[in-house]
């Protein structure tokens, strides 16, 4: 579903930020990106998204290699439009498809069951909580149907407990549709919990230090087993480039 062969990516004027990036995710599966700050996640998920063009090295998705920016990318600010309510912010991208409003709101009321939004659906994002307004914009690219959604830091702003209620949300969301996910992370927990795939990225210019197939990823049961902590003390170290064999 995802190929990426050989990426290798230069700012104009600036320093080389991805380095013989290669990987490949298969389709309804998901990854984890981490890495240290600066290294360029950000970077590979825009190009990804065919937000950056690609100067060296194959990206493809579902076969083709032009991605023309229409993937799903969300963020951690949650992008949405204050002036709009909740059924609007969600139905946006269906209402730009100028589909009749009785279809919109046929696809729409699954999604916001589904997302626990029902009841705030004429509530305007200043009238939510972080946990919620980040539902929002999962559940307006939801609406569009996606085979792929890209995730930068989403949860990064969110206090521990709503971020884990959203990790499971995400879980269950990628499992019951079959979306290939992309996440970046860095937490190494929440790259643990959510990648089945974990990319490890080096500094700038990253290239990819490890590949940590984690097969148990999004089981509910999975955060408290020691599996869970094997993996993620693997990440840690990885990270921190210490001796696996110590
Ligand atoms: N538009 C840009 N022009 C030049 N350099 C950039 C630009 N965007 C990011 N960078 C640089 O590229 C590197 C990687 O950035 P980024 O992909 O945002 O890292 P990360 O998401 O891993 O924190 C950083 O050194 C950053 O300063
Ligand atoms: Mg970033």
């Amino acid at each position: 579903m995802i190929q990426v062969r050989n990426l290798s990516f230069t700012y104009p004027k600036g320093v080389e930020v991805l380095k013989d990036i290669s990987f490949s995710i298969q389709k309804g599966k998901s990854c984890a990106i981490i890495g240290p700050s600066g290294c360029g996640k950000t970077t590979l998920l825009y190009l990804i998204a065919g937000l950056l063009p690609v100067q060296k090295g194959i990206i493809q998705v579902n076969g083709t290699a032009n991605t023309r920016g229409n993937i799903p990318m969300i963020l951690q600010d949650y992008g949405l439009f204050p002036w709009k309510t909740v059924w609007e912010n969600v139905a946006m991208g269906l209402t730009l498809k100028h589909l009749p409003h009785e279809e919109i709101e046929r696809k729409l009321e699954p999604i916001l069951e589904e997302l626990g939004l029902s009841t705030f659906r004429t509530f305007y994002p200043s009238q939510l909580s972080g946990g919620q307004r980040q539902r929002v914009a999962i559940a307006r690219v939801l609406a569009m149907n996606p085979s792929l959604i890209l995730m930068d830091e989403p949860f990064s702003s969110l206090d521990a407990m709503t971020r884990e209620h959203l990790q499971i949300l995400l879980s269950r969301i990628w499992k019951v549709h079959h979306i290939t996910f992309i996440i970046v992370t860095h937490s190494i927990e929440e790259a643990t919990f959510l990648g089945e795939k974990v990319l490890v990225l080096s500094e700038q210019p990253a290239h990819i230090r490890a590949v940590v197939e984690n097969e148990s990823a999004g089981d509910p049961s999975f955060r408290s087993s020691k599996e869970f902590f094997k993996i993620s003390t693997k990440l840690r170290r990885l990270l921190f480039s210490m001796n696996l064999d110590s």
